[in-house]
Parts: structure tokens; sequence; C-alpha cells
């Protein structure tokens, strides 16, 4: 019998493999995804949405939320805003749990949910108020492409906010993560939701993204004017901010 082979690792794939991983994983953990945010972040993730949802301009009117999921982001921007929200990603499962969830929640009025690529959004330019990301972009491979159609489809004016993961540059707070990260979040990932491969791709898919610095570079080179980052929850996860100019 022909041995199989040993899996690639993440640091491997190509992009083509990345993305079909990643629609498969996000497919495969549908049913436990909340759940686990809720439990591996210590319920920090409803505080760093809450965090964006909040900088958001008070008089935006229509805000798209990127790579959307389950919909947590769009929620909290209705919660905080009186916008229309669109949330797009390219897994139907995630997005259907987003309706269920608006609906159950009242919101389904003002949240709108739409099946669709970063790389190749539906709509026209400068049409939103704000555009946000909520550890989206780490899993998509041109990041400068999606940094791009973000910043199409804002007015002038308008605002981009990026949330992502990052590991904590204090070097304490750095080896705790490591640790909490490489061994804690696959083997709790892995039995909550029975798809260890994708709470092992979690910290990889951290440790191999780009730096707040070199985001902020990249959000620049994208266009964007008045680009900062704002550290959370002891630099584990990061918020950046620029203006379509
Ligand atoms: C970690 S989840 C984040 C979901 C949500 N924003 C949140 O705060 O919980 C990442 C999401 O990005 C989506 N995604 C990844 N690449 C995408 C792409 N190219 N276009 C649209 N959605 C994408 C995945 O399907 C997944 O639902």
């Amino acid at each position: 019998m022909k041995a199989k082979p040993p899996e690639k690792s993440s640091g491997d794939w190509t992009d083509e493999e990345r993305v079909s991983a990643v629609r498969r994983m996000f497919r495969e953990i549908t049913p436990r995804y909340d759940l686990l945010n809720h439990i591996l972040s210590g319920c920090q993730d409803i505080y760093w949405r809450r965090v964006v949802a909040g900088r958001v301009p008070s008089e935006a009117e229509l805000i798209l939320d990127l790579a959307s999921g389950t919909g947590d982001m769009a929620l909290a921007l209705a919660r905080r805003t009186g916008a229309k929200i669109i949330g797009v990603d390219f897994v139907r499962e995630m997005l259907a749990v987003g309706v269920e969830k608006s609906m159950r929640r009242g919101c389904s009025g003002r949240i709108a949910y739409l099946t669709g690529d970063a790389l190749e959004l539906p709509f026209a330019d400068n049409i939103f108020d704000a555009v946000t990301i909520a550890f989206g972009l780490r899993n998509i491979p041109d990041k400068d492409r999606a940094l791009a159609e973000m910043s199409r489809v804002v007015k002038p004016g308008g605002r981009v906010f990026v949330l992502e993961m990052t590991f904590p540059r204090n070097r304490q707070a750095k080896r705790f993560f490591h640790w909490y990260f490489k061994q804690v979040i696959p083997r709790l990932g892995g039995l909550i939701s029975s798809r260890r491969q994708a709470y092992e791709y979690l910290p990889e898919s951290i440790a191999g993204f780009l730096t707040p610095a070199q985001l902020a570079d990249r959000m620049e080179r994208a266009g964007l004017t008045a680009v900062r980052a704002r550290s959370l929850s002891f630099g584990v996860t990061c918020l950046h901010e620029g203006t379509v100019p």
C-alpha cells in the first residue's frame, strides 16, 4: 500500500491552496465558530469588535463589513451606529448563521448579507462611508488587492478599519501567548470543533501575518491616509484605521 504523503503545513501552501483551505475550514467550523471565538479569546473578541464599531463615524449611513463570517462585526456595527450594513463573505454557511442571528436580534432590516469575494467586490466605486474587516485580512493571500478593493468602494473621506490578531511585543506576554497559541488553541479548538487542523492554522496564520508596522505601510501603499494603529489587550490584537483621500 502506498504511504500517504505528509500534509503540507500552512506555511508551504500556494495562494490557491490557501484560499481553498480557508473556504473549507470555515465551512467545517461554522457550527462551533462563535462559541470557540468567545472561549479562546475569553470573550475579548466581543470587546475588540465594539472598539471598531465605536470608531466608525456616527454619521455613517452605509457600511461594508468584509469577511463578515457569522456577522458579529456587522451586529456590533448595527448596535453602535444608525447605518445600514452589508456583510460580505465567500462562505455561505458562515453568512447563514449571521442571517439567523440578525433576525433573532431584530437587526435583519439593517443588515444584508451577500456572498462575495473580497478581491472582486460586487459594488461600484465610492459608495460606502466605511468598511470594516475583522480577522479576515490574515486569511487573504493577496492583501494588497483586498486593501485596494476596500479603498475603491469607500467614498473620499470615508474610513477603512482592519482588526487583526498579532503577537504581543512585550517579551513575557509574547512567551505566554506563544504557548497559548501553539499548545492550548489547537487542542481546545480541536476538541470542541473536531477540526484540529483549523485551530492549528489559526496560530500559524497569525504568526505569518504582517506586523502592525508592515500593515500600516501596506494601507498607505493602497492610498489610505492618516493611517493609525491601536494595540488592544496586551497587543494580541491590533486595530488599524485609515482614511480614503
Ligand atoms: C476569522 S473569520 C472572521 C469572521 C468575522 N469577521 C468575525 O469577526 O468573526 C474570517 C472570514 O473571512 C472569510 N474570508 C476569507 N477570505 C475571504 C475572501 N477572499 N472573500 C470573502 N471572505 C473571505 C472567511 O470565509 C471567514 O468567514
